[in-house]
Protein backbone atom coordinates (compact mmCIF):
# COMPACT_ATOMS: atom_id res chain seq x y z
CA UNK A 1 0.00 0.00 0.00
CA UNK A 2 1.59 3.27 -0.70
CA UNK A 3 0.07 6.71 0.31
CA UNK A 4 1.27 9.64 -0.99
CA UNK A 5 0.71 13.47 0.29
CA UNK A 6 1.59 16.44 -1.64
CA UNK A 7 5.16 16.47 0.15
CA UNK A 8 6.25 13.27 -1.95
CA UNK A 9 6.01 11.48 2.02
CA UNK A 10 5.09 7.83 1.25
CA UNK A 11 4.32 4.98 3.31
CA UNK A 12 4.97 1.26 2.66
CA UNK A 13 3.22 -1.07 4.91
CA UNK A 14 5.42 -4.15 4.47
CA UNK A 15 4.12 -7.46 6.19
CA UNK A 16 6.26 -10.05 6.95
CA UNK A 17 5.46 -13.08 4.80
CA UNK A 18 6.15 -10.02 2.17
CA UNK A 19 9.80 -9.45 3.81
CA UNK A 20 10.41 -13.12 4.03
CA UNK A 21 9.60 -13.59 0.38
CA UNK A 22 10.94 -10.41 -0.70
CA UNK A 23 13.95 -8.62 -1.42
CA UNK A 24 15.67 -8.45 1.83
CA UNK A 25 16.62 -12.04 2.28
CA UNK A 26 17.69 -12.05 -1.54
CA UNK A 27 19.21 -9.12 -1.47
CA UNK A 28 21.73 -10.50 1.36
CA UNK A 29 21.75 -13.61 -0.55
CA UNK A 30 23.06 -12.41 -3.59
CA UNK A 31 25.87 -10.03 -1.90
CA UNK A 32 27.13 -13.08 0.01
CA UNK A 33 27.36 -14.94 -3.86
CA UNK A 34 29.07 -12.12 -5.71
CA UNK A 35 31.42 -12.28 -2.88
CA UNK A 36 31.86 -15.87 -2.96
CA UNK A 37 32.62 -15.98 -7.01
CA UNK A 38 35.15 -12.54 -7.18
CA UNK A 39 36.51 -13.42 -4.17
CA UNK A 40 39.69 -11.33 -5.49
CA UNK A 41 37.63 -8.19 -5.68
CA UNK A 42 37.85 -5.19 -3.64
CA UNK A 43 34.61 -4.99 -1.58
CA UNK A 44 33.02 -2.16 0.01
CA UNK A 45 30.22 -4.15 0.63
CA UNK A 46 31.03 -5.07 5.00
CA UNK A 47 30.29 -3.33 7.41
CA UNK A 48 32.65 -4.64 9.52
CA UNK A 49 35.16 -3.18 11.58
CA UNK A 50 38.36 -3.17 11.11
CA UNK A 51 40.41 -6.58 11.27
CA UNK A 52 43.67 -5.09 13.03
CA UNK A 53 42.02 -4.33 15.81
CA UNK A 54 39.89 -8.06 16.55
CA UNK A 55 42.12 -8.23 20.07
CA UNK A 56 41.36 -12.01 20.32
CA UNK A 57 44.12 -12.73 21.93
CA UNK A 58 43.77 -10.69 25.06
CA UNK A 59 40.10 -12.61 25.58
CA UNK A 60 42.09 -14.55 28.43
CA UNK A 61 43.09 -11.57 30.31
CA UNK A 62 40.05 -9.89 29.91
CA UNK A 63 38.03 -13.07 31.34
CA UNK A 64 40.72 -13.30 34.27
CA UNK A 65 40.11 -9.28 35.14
CA UNK A 66 36.13 -9.90 35.42
CA UNK A 67 36.69 -13.17 37.46
CA UNK A 68 38.59 -11.33 39.61
CA UNK A 69 36.45 -8.18 39.98
CA UNK A 70 33.48 -10.71 40.52
CA UNK A 71 35.67 -12.63 43.22
CA UNK A 72 35.74 -9.76 45.25
CA UNK A 73 31.98 -8.67 44.81
CA UNK A 74 30.30 -9.76 47.88
CA UNK A 75 33.48 -11.49 48.76
CA UNK A 76 32.64 -14.46 46.89
CA UNK A 77 36.32 -15.67 46.08
CA UNK A 78 37.40 -17.06 42.76
CA UNK A 79 35.81 -20.11 43.00
CA UNK A 80 32.59 -19.38 43.06
CA UNK A 81 32.68 -16.63 40.58
CA UNK A 82 34.16 -19.19 38.42
CA UNK A 83 31.28 -21.88 39.14
CA UNK A 84 29.12 -18.75 38.60
CA UNK A 85 29.83 -17.50 35.26
CA UNK A 86 29.97 -21.87 33.82
CA UNK A 87 26.51 -22.23 34.98
CA UNK A 88 23.62 -21.26 33.90
CA UNK A 89 22.97 -17.39 34.35
CA UNK A 90 20.06 -14.78 35.15
CA UNK A 91 18.35 -14.53 31.71
CA UNK A 92 18.60 -10.73 32.20
CA UNK A 93 22.61 -10.92 32.30
CA UNK A 94 25.05 -10.25 35.00
CA UNK A 95 27.10 -7.36 33.75
CA UNK A 96 24.48 -5.03 34.08
CA UNK A 97 25.51 -2.94 36.77
CA UNK A 98 28.83 -2.61 34.70
CA UNK A 99 27.09 -1.70 31.46
CA UNK A 100 24.88 1.15 33.10
CA UNK A 101 28.52 2.34 34.99
CA UNK A 102 29.77 2.62 31.47
CA UNK A 103 26.58 4.49 29.47
CA UNK A 104 26.93 6.77 32.07
CA UNK A 105 30.97 7.27 31.94
CA UNK A 106 30.66 7.77 28.27
CA UNK A 107 27.36 10.31 28.66
CA UNK A 108 25.10 8.06 26.93
CA UNK A 109 22.71 8.06 29.36
CA UNK A 110 21.85 7.33 32.95
CA UNK A 111 19.47 4.05 33.25
CA UNK A 112 19.59 1.38 36.46
CA UNK A 113 21.25 -1.57 36.14
CA UNK A 114 17.59 -3.60 36.49
CA UNK A 115 16.46 -1.46 33.84
CA UNK A 116 19.13 -3.08 31.58
CA UNK A 117 18.70 -6.70 29.43
CA UNK A 118 21.64 -7.98 28.42
CA UNK A 119 21.42 -9.70 24.84
CA UNK A 120 23.44 -11.94 21.80
CA UNK A 121 24.43 -9.20 19.85
CA UNK A 122 22.38 -5.84 19.36
CA UNK A 123 20.09 -8.34 17.01
CA UNK A 124 19.21 -10.26 19.69
CA UNK A 125 17.85 -7.25 21.64
CA UNK A 126 15.62 -5.38 18.74
CA UNK A 127 14.52 -8.89 18.23
CA UNK A 128 13.01 -9.77 22.12
CA UNK A 129 11.63 -6.01 21.61
CA UNK A 130 9.93 -6.45 18.36
CA UNK A 131 8.39 -10.40 19.77
CA UNK A 132 7.25 -8.17 22.38
CA UNK A 133 5.27 -5.45 19.79
CA UNK A 134 4.39 -8.84 17.88
CA UNK A 135 2.18 -9.80 21.31
CA UNK A 136 0.39 -6.59 21.52
CA UNK A 137 -0.44 -6.58 18.07
CA UNK A 138 1.87 -4.21 17.44
CA UNK A 139 4.29 -2.51 14.41
CA UNK A 140 6.99 -0.94 13.44
CA UNK A 141 7.71 2.22 11.78
CA UNK A 142 11.38 2.66 10.02
CA UNK A 143 13.14 5.45 7.59
CA UNK A 144 13.26 3.67 4.02
CA UNK A 145 16.02 2.85 2.99
CA UNK A 146 16.64 1.08 6.83
CA UNK A 147 19.08 -1.10 8.03
CA UNK A 148 18.59 -4.75 7.34
CA UNK A 149 18.65 -6.49 10.36
CA UNK A 150 15.13 -4.59 11.09
CA UNK A 151 13.08 -5.78 8.63
CA UNK A 152 14.71 -9.33 8.84
CA UNK A 153 14.14 -9.31 13.05
CA UNK A 154 10.87 -8.05 12.09
CA UNK A 155 10.16 -10.74 9.55
CA UNK A 156 11.37 -13.40 12.37
CA UNK A 157 9.30 -11.42 15.00
CA UNK A 158 5.48 -11.55 12.81
CA UNK A 159 5.78 -7.77 12.82
CA UNK A 160 4.58 -5.35 10.21
CA UNK A 161 6.79 -2.82 8.69
CA UNK A 162 5.83 0.96 7.99
CA UNK A 163 8.50 2.00 5.77
CA UNK A 164 8.01 5.81 5.45
CA UNK A 165 10.16 7.84 2.76
CA UNK A 166 10.17 11.24 0.96
CA UNK A 167 9.66 12.93 4.52
CA UNK A 168 10.98 16.39 5.43
CA UNK A 169 12.31 15.05 8.80
CA UNK A 170 12.71 11.66 10.74
CA UNK A 171 10.31 13.21 12.93
CA UNK A 172 7.12 13.80 10.42
CA UNK A 173 8.48 10.46 9.04
CA UNK A 174 7.03 8.85 12.48
CA UNK A 175 4.38 10.97 12.42
CA UNK A 176 3.12 9.72 9.11
CA UNK A 177 3.97 5.94 10.13
CA UNK A 178 2.21 6.16 13.88
CA UNK A 179 -0.86 7.35 11.71
CA UNK A 180 -1.37 4.75 9.23
CA UNK A 181 -0.02 2.19 11.58
CA UNK A 182 -3.23 3.53 14.06
CA UNK A 183 -5.49 3.36 11.02
CA UNK A 184 -4.68 0.28 10.51
CA UNK A 185 -5.89 -1.06 13.85
CA UNK A 186 -2.40 -1.91 15.26
CA UNK A 187 -2.42 -1.31 19.17
CA UNK A 188 0.79 -0.81 19.63
CA UNK A 189 3.76 1.30 17.92
CA UNK A 190 7.22 1.33 17.79
CA UNK A 191 9.65 3.39 15.55
CA UNK A 192 13.67 2.19 14.85
CA UNK A 193 15.81 5.12 15.27
CA UNK A 194 19.50 5.58 14.19
CA UNK A 195 20.34 8.94 15.14
CA UNK A 196 24.15 8.52 14.57
CA UNK A 197 25.86 7.59 11.55
CA UNK A 198 22.94 5.67 10.14
CA UNK A 199 23.55 2.55 7.95
CA UNK A 200 22.47 2.22 5.17
CA UNK A 201 22.31 6.18 4.76
CA UNK A 202 25.03 7.64 6.88
CA UNK A 203 22.94 10.53 8.10
CA UNK A 204 23.53 11.96 11.29
CA UNK A 205 20.48 13.72 13.25
CA UNK A 206 20.77 16.89 14.87
CA UNK A 207 19.34 18.36 18.44
CA UNK A 208 16.36 19.51 17.49
CA UNK A 209 15.39 16.41 14.86
CA UNK A 210 16.08 14.43 18.39
CA UNK A 211 13.83 16.33 20.33
CA UNK A 212 11.00 16.87 17.57
CA UNK A 213 11.50 12.23 17.51
CA UNK A 214 10.35 12.50 21.42
CA UNK A 215 8.00 15.23 21.03
CA UNK A 216 6.17 13.24 18.25
CA UNK A 217 6.67 9.54 20.70
CA UNK A 218 5.07 11.49 23.06
CA UNK A 219 2.01 12.74 20.76
CA UNK A 220 1.59 9.60 18.76
CA UNK A 221 2.49 6.93 21.63
CA UNK A 222 5.58 5.77 19.83
CA UNK A 223 8.51 3.88 21.96
CA UNK A 224 11.52 4.59 20.10
CA UNK A 225 14.06 1.92 19.57
CA UNK A 226 17.47 3.73 19.52
CA UNK A 227 20.08 1.43 17.38
CA UNK A 228 23.31 3.12 19.03
CA UNK A 229 25.60 0.53 17.16
CA UNK A 230 28.20 3.43 15.23
CA UNK A 231 28.04 5.87 18.36
CA UNK A 232 31.47 5.43 19.29
CA UNK A 233 32.50 6.10 15.62
CA UNK A 234 32.56 9.80 15.74
CA UNK A 235 34.77 11.56 13.43
CA UNK A 236 34.29 15.28 13.66
CA UNK A 237 32.29 17.23 16.32
CA UNK A 238 31.57 15.96 19.37
CA UNK A 239 28.32 13.44 19.45
CA UNK A 240 24.46 15.05 19.64
CA UNK A 241 23.11 13.52 23.11
CA UNK A 242 21.18 10.19 22.76
CA UNK A 243 17.75 10.38 22.25
CA UNK A 244 17.78 7.95 25.77
CA UNK A 245 19.43 10.88 27.45
CA UNK A 246 16.82 13.05 25.78
CA UNK A 247 14.01 10.70 27.04
CA UNK A 248 12.33 12.19 30.02
CA UNK A 249 8.99 9.91 30.26
CA UNK A 250 10.46 6.34 29.22
CA UNK A 251 9.76 6.18 25.48
CA UNK A 252 13.21 5.17 24.63
CA UNK A 253 15.17 1.60 24.77
CA UNK A 254 18.13 1.83 24.13
CA UNK A 255 19.94 -0.60 21.93
CA UNK A 256 23.68 -0.87 22.53
CA UNK A 257 26.19 -3.67 21.07
CA UNK A 258 29.97 -4.53 21.94
CA UNK A 259 30.50 -5.64 18.16
CA UNK A 260 32.07 -2.53 16.85
CA UNK A 261 34.41 -1.20 19.04
CA UNK A 262 34.90 -4.29 20.53
CA UNK A 263 34.54 -7.83 19.23
CA UNK A 264 31.85 -9.31 17.12
CA UNK A 265 32.66 -12.68 17.95
CA UNK A 266 32.02 -12.08 21.56
CA UNK A 267 28.15 -11.39 20.69
CA UNK A 268 27.12 -9.08 23.24
CA UNK A 269 24.81 -6.32 23.32
CA UNK A 270 22.05 -5.43 25.68
CA UNK A 271 19.19 -2.92 26.12
CA UNK A 272 18.82 -0.56 28.28
CA UNK A 273 15.99 2.29 29.15
CA UNK A 274 12.71 1.41 30.39
CA UNK A 275 10.18 1.33 27.02
CA UNK A 276 6.53 1.78 28.52
CA UNK A 277 7.49 0.60 32.22
CA UNK A 278 9.23 -2.26 34.03
CA UNK A 279 6.45 -4.87 33.09
CA UNK A 280 7.72 -4.24 29.37
CA UNK A 281 11.30 -5.04 30.43
CA UNK A 282 9.89 -8.20 32.48
CA UNK A 283 8.16 -9.28 29.29
CA UNK A 284 11.08 -8.69 27.31
CA UNK A 285 13.38 -10.70 30.00
CA UNK A 286 10.65 -13.55 29.80
CA UNK A 287 10.69 -13.77 25.63
CA UNK A 288 14.64 -14.09 25.77
CA UNK A 289 14.65 -16.54 28.14
CA UNK A 290 12.24 -18.67 25.49
CA UNK A 291 14.39 -17.54 22.64
CA UNK A 292 18.16 -18.32 24.33
CA UNK A 293 17.71 -18.68 27.36
CA UNK A 294 20.22 -16.81 28.75
CA UNK A 295 23.60 -14.65 26.86
CA UNK A 296 26.28 -16.64 27.13
CA UNK A 297 27.65 -15.69 31.24
CA UNK A 298 31.53 -16.53 29.44
CA UNK A 299 30.97 -13.95 26.95
CA UNK A 300 29.41 -11.58 28.93
CA UNK A 301 32.29 -11.95 31.44
CA UNK A 302 34.82 -11.23 28.73
CA UNK A 303 33.15 -7.72 28.22
CA UNK A 304 32.91 -7.01 31.85
CA UNK A 305 36.69 -7.55 32.29
CA UNK A 306 36.92 -5.33 29.05
CA UNK A 307 35.07 -2.58 30.67
CA UNK A 308 36.96 -2.82 33.90
CA UNK A 309 39.86 -2.90 32.69
CA UNK A 310 39.02 0.18 30.46
CA UNK A 311 37.71 1.90 33.36
CA UNK A 312 34.61 2.25 31.40
CA UNK A 313 35.78 4.57 28.84
CA UNK A 314 34.85 2.67 25.70
CA UNK A 315 34.66 6.19 23.67
CA UNK A 316 38.45 6.58 24.67
CA UNK A 317 39.07 3.01 23.71
CA UNK A 318 38.01 3.64 20.55
CA UNK A 319 40.48 5.97 20.10
CA UNK A 320 42.83 3.87 17.40
CA UNK A 321 39.79 2.52 15.28
CA UNK A 322 38.16 6.27 15.32
CA UNK A 323 41.32 7.48 13.92
CA UNK A 324 41.26 4.59 11.79
CA UNK A 325 38.18 4.51 10.01
CA UNK A 326 38.29 8.65 9.99
CA UNK A 327 41.88 8.06 7.70
CA UNK A 328 39.52 5.81 5.90
CA UNK A 329 37.12 8.08 5.00
CA UNK A 330 39.30 10.93 4.10
CA UNK A 331 40.75 9.07 1.68
CA UNK A 332 37.79 7.15 0.23
CA UNK A 333 36.31 10.85 0.02
CA UNK A 334 40.03 11.87 -1.32
CA UNK A 335 39.58 9.29 -4.22
CA UNK A 336 35.81 10.21 -4.82
CA UNK A 337 37.01 13.98 -5.51
CA UNK A 338 39.84 12.82 -7.35
CA UNK A 339 38.13 10.31 -9.84
CA UNK A 340 34.48 11.90 -9.75
CA UNK A 341 35.03 15.61 -8.55
CA UNK A 342 34.21 16.88 -12.07
CA UNK A 343 30.78 14.72 -12.82
CA UNK A 344 28.07 17.05 -12.13
CA UNK A 345 25.83 14.33 -11.95
CA UNK A 346 27.18 12.09 -8.96
CA UNK A 347 27.15 13.26 -5.92
CA UNK A 348 27.81 12.34 -2.05
CA UNK A 349 27.73 13.76 1.03
CA UNK A 350 30.35 13.45 3.89
CA UNK A 351 29.09 11.16 7.41
CA UNK A 352 30.31 12.46 10.39
CA UNK A 353 30.94 9.21 11.54
CA UNK A 354 30.25 5.63 11.26
CA UNK A 355 31.38 3.34 8.32
CA UNK A 356 29.60 4.27 5.17
CA UNK A 357 29.61 6.56 1.94
CA UNK A 358 26.42 7.05 0.13
CA UNK A 359 26.66 7.94 -3.92
CA UNK A 360 23.68 9.42 -5.68
CA UNK A 361 24.37 8.45 -9.35
CA UNK A 362 22.06 9.69 -12.31
CA UNK A 363 20.85 6.44 -13.46
CA UNK A 364 19.66 3.29 -11.76
CA UNK A 365 22.49 0.36 -10.07
CA UNK A 366 20.89 -2.65 -9.22
CA UNK A 367 22.28 -6.28 -8.51
CA UNK A 368 22.70 -7.20 -12.20
CA UNK A 369 24.86 -4.07 -12.39
CA UNK A 370 26.59 -4.66 -8.69
CA UNK A 371 27.48 -7.70 -10.34
CA UNK A 372 28.55 -6.25 -13.80
CA UNK A 373 30.89 -4.15 -11.75
CA UNK A 374 32.50 -6.78 -9.14
CA UNK A 375 33.32 -9.32 -12.96
CA UNK A 376 34.38 -6.70 -15.39
CA UNK A 377 35.94 -3.99 -12.83
CA UNK A 378 37.07 -6.42 -9.53
CA UNK A 379 35.04 -4.12 -7.26
CA UNK A 380 32.17 -4.83 -4.91
CA UNK A 381 29.54 -2.47 -3.77
CA UNK A 382 26.33 -2.33 -2.86
CA UNK A 383 22.90 -1.00 -4.37
CA UNK A 384 20.91 0.90 -2.16
CA UNK A 385 17.67 -1.18 -3.20
CA UNK A 386 18.80 -3.98 -0.69
CA UNK A 387 18.54 -1.86 2.08
CA UNK A 388 15.01 -0.86 1.06
CA UNK A 389 11.98 -2.98 2.21
CA UNK A 390 9.96 -0.57 -0.39
CA UNK A 391 12.62 -1.04 -3.38
CA UNK A 392 13.78 2.59 -2.38
CA UNK A 393 17.37 4.07 -3.19
CA UNK A 394 17.39 3.10 -7.07
CA UNK A 395 20.07 5.50 -7.93
CA UNK A 396 22.39 4.90 -4.53
CA UNK A 397 24.99 2.98 -3.90
CA UNK A 398 26.63 2.33 -0.41
CA UNK A 399 30.25 2.15 0.15
CA UNK A 400 31.68 0.76 3.48
CA UNK A 401 35.41 2.38 4.43
CA UNK A 402 35.73 0.67 7.74
CA UNK A 403 37.04 -2.95 6.99
CA UNK A 404 39.58 -1.77 3.82
CA UNK A 405 42.83 -0.62 3.32
CA UNK A 406 43.81 3.29 1.95
CA UNK A 407 45.58 1.44 -0.69
CA UNK A 408 42.58 -1.09 -1.71
CA UNK A 409 40.07 2.44 -1.07
CA UNK A 410 42.58 4.74 -4.26
CA UNK A 411 42.28 1.67 -6.35
CA UNK A 412 38.47 0.25 -5.67
CA UNK A 413 37.58 3.95 -5.91
CA UNK A 414 39.19 4.06 -9.30
CA UNK A 415 38.30 1.00 -10.57
CA UNK A 416 34.21 2.36 -10.08
CA UNK A 417 34.81 5.54 -11.00
CA UNK A 418 35.93 3.86 -14.44
CA UNK A 419 32.93 2.06 -14.38
CA UNK A 420 30.72 4.77 -13.60
CA UNK A 421 31.95 7.22 -16.08
CA UNK A 422 31.83 4.10 -18.57
CA UNK A 423 27.98 4.22 -17.83
CA UNK A 424 27.46 7.89 -18.08
CA UNK A 425 29.47 8.03 -21.62
CA UNK A 426 26.79 4.98 -22.97
CA UNK A 427 24.00 6.93 -21.54
CA UNK A 428 25.31 10.16 -23.92
CA UNK A 429 25.77 7.73 -26.51
CA UNK A 430 22.52 6.31 -26.06
CA UNK A 431 20.81 9.52 -25.92
C1 LIG B 1 22.82 -0.66 12.03
C2 LIG B 1 23.41 -1.76 12.82
N1 LIG B 1 22.92 -2.06 14.02
C3 LIG B 1 23.46 -3.02 14.78
C4 LIG B 1 24.55 -3.74 14.34
C5 LIG B 1 25.25 -4.68 15.29
O1 LIG B 1 24.70 -5.89 15.37
P1 LIG B 1 25.25 -7.00 16.38
O2 LIG B 1 25.45 -6.39 17.71
O3 LIG B 1 24.13 -7.99 16.39
O4 LIG B 1 26.52 -7.54 15.84
C6 LIG B 1 25.05 -3.52 13.07
C7 LIG B 1 26.13 -4.35 12.52
O5 LIG B 1 26.24 -4.56 11.34
C8 LIG B 1 24.48 -2.48 12.30
O6 LIG B 1 24.97 -2.17 11.08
Amino acid sequence: VNRLTPHNLSVARIDAEAIFRGSTLESMNFLNEVLGRYPDAISFAAGRPPDQFIFTERVPDWLRRYVDYRAELGSRGRPTALREIGQYADTSGIIQALVARYLEVDGEGVVEPRDCVMTNGFQEALLVHLMRLARHNGAVITLDPTYVGLTGAAMAAGVPVYAVRGAASPAEAIEAGATAAKRDGHAMTAAYVMPDFDNPTGRTLDISQRSDILDVARRQDVIILEDAAYRAFAYDAARAPTLLSLDRDGRVVYLGTFSKMFLPGVRVGFAAGLPAGRKAVADVVALKSFASVTTSPIAQAIVGGFLVDIDFRVLEWNAPRIAFCRANRDAMLDALQTHLGAVDSISWAKPAGGFFIVIRLPFAFDAADASDVAERFGVIVTPMTFFSPSGAGRHEIRLAFSNVSVAAIREGVERLAAYLTGRLTQRGADR
